[in-house]
């Protein structure tokens, strides 16, 4: 593993303010992430862990502190490098799958790649090659309504690893999957972390997804309240 932080976040603040009302969604944040972890990001409800997700995935801003990746202040950059960093270096998996209906499994993959410019060919190329590695090579025709929420789930991830992103970040992608259709994702996941070195910030809220995990980062009213290593497992191939 690279021991050089990749992340850096300093005091990260964010209040959203409804009206007269000021929500202090976090208060002062600070971890740096390392190239290869796997994180899991837990708390209560309304602790801050999509707040804090959405601001490390270029989603949204904070209101006041510091987040550099590889030493580039990616607060302040002008809008349109920022849309552009996050589509071209980090991967996003909402909750919700957030899948086109009427594009089957391979088109929801590789609209990205055309969006930032990419002939159709590499960008079938390079979606076939993340269908593979969720699962999902002989299902690439379907469309959403014609897989499992698993499989929904597992296009999703397909779709944010097919740029290959320096991080990737799941917000409790396995929040509407019983229990077998969780683990399919989480040990592809865990393949993804293992095997290609992936980095992943995962919120969840299950305490036996976290030994998927390297490292455990516990959030309470917008703080960090304990921030523990795991102890490694031998590796083992899951797919
Ligand atoms: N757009 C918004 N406007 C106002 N308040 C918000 C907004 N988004 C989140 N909040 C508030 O900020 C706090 C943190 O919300 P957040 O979604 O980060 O929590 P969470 O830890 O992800 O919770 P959950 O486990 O329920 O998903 C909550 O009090 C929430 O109501
Ligand atoms: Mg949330």
């Amino acid at each position: 593993m690279d021991e050089k932080p990749m992340i850096k976040i300093k005091n990260l603040v964010r209040h959203y303010k409804t009206g007269e009302v000021i929500v202090k969604a976090l208060n002062g944040v600070s971890f740096d992430i390392k190239k290869g972890e796997f994180i899991a990001i837990i708390g209560p409800s309304g602790s801050g862990k999509t707040t804090l997700l959405r601001i490390l995935g270029l989603i949204d801003k904070p209101t006041d502190g510091e987040y550099t990746i590889n030493n580039l202040n990616v607060i302040d950059l002008p809008e349109e490098e920022r849309t552009y960093y996050r589509l071209t270096q980090l991967g996003y998996v909402f909750q919700d799958y957030a899948l086109i209906n009427e594009m089957n499994a391979i088109e929801n993959v590789y609209i990205l790649s055309l969006m930032e410019g990419r002939s159709k060919k590499e960008s079938i190329i390079t979606a076939k090659q993340a269908l593979e590695k969720v699962g999902l090579k002989d299902k690439s025709e379907r469309v959403p309504n014609q897989l499992s929420g698993g499989e929904k789930q597992r296009v999703a991830i397909a779709r944010a690893i097919a740029k290959k992103p320096k991080i990737l970040f799941a917000d409790e992608p396995c929040a509407n999957l019983d229990t077998r259709t969780s683990k399919q994702v989480l040990d592809v996941l865990k393949t993804l972390n293992k095997k290609f070195g992936q980095t992943i910030v995962m919120v969840t809220h299950e305490s036996w997804h976290l030994k998927y995990a390297s490292r455990v980062i516990k959030l309470k009213d917008g703080l960090i309240i304990s921030d523990k290593k795991l102890k490694k497992k031998p590796s083992r191939v899951l797919l």
